[in-house]
């Protein structure tokens, strides 16, 4: 397949672009700085994701987006937001359907209580942003998943992950996983075009 990743050069962004390479596929790697590799497989762009017309120039002919784009930091943020309305906008302008984006479990109505309290409190902002994000999403017509990930860590790649689609009923925040595991995720559901038009719930499978 031929697959864009947005956010290539953060944490998620670059395990996606390693493990989709290692799966066969072509990869762009977009970003605003030049994501660091060479591949026979892979492009590096340098362009603006908060820009549709940069977006659009180099998205033809890709079987789909996917997007770990995100903020460090617990200031205010609306690049998820901005992101993601670029993103949307480019995809009509050039036909690509295919949209795979992490979110977060913060948004979910059944986490814990500690998890509930930094929601509101630390990480209001970034639960802003991914709410409005997932907003835009939801009310497109792509082929559109959004994975409701819970708490990273920088575990090692399992390849394991328990998915919850359409239900409150898994609690994803109690069960962190690792970004290897979230980008394995994200490719399985590009490659297979399953949980389209889903909010999917994802968490830390068991060994
Ligand atoms: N941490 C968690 O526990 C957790 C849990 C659930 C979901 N998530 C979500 O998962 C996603 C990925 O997380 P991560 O830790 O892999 O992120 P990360 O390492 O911080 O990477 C973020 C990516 O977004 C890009 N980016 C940030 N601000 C930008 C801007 N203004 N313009 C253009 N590009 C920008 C960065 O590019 P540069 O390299 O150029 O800065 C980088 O490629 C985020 O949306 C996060 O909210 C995180």
């Amino acid at each position: 397949m031929r697959l864009f990743v947005l956010g290539a050069t953060g944490r998620t962004g670059s395990a996606l672009v390693a493990q989709g390479l290692a799966r066969g596929h072509e990869i762009t790697a977009f970003g605003r700085s030049a994501f660091g590799g060479k591949a026979k497989s892979l492009h590096v762009v340098v362009g603006n994701p908060m820009h549709a017309n940069d977006l659009a120039e180099v998205l033809p002919g890709n079987d789909a987006v996917l997007s770990a784009l995100g903020t460090r930091g617990l200031g205010a943020t609306s690049v998820l937001a901005d992101g993601v309305r670029a993103t949307i906008e480019a995809m009509h302008c050039t036909g690509v359907r295919r949209l795979v984006i992490v979110s977060s479990s913060l948004l979910d109505s059944n986490i814990g209580w500690f998890a509930r309290f930094i929601s509101r409190t630390f990480l209001r902002h970034h639960a802003q942003d991914q709410r409005a994000m997932e907003k835009q999403v939801t009310e497109s017509n792509l082929d559109w998943t959004v994975l409701r990930a819970p708490r990273f860590n920088n575990g090692a790649f399992t390849g394991r992950y328990v998915v919850g689609v359409d239900s409150e009923e898994t609690e994803t925040s109690g069960v962190p996983m690792s970004r290897e595991d979230v980008a394995c995720m994200m490719l399985d559901a590009a490659e297979r075009g399953n949980h389209v038009k889903r909010i999917v719930r994802i968490s830390g499978g068991h060994v």
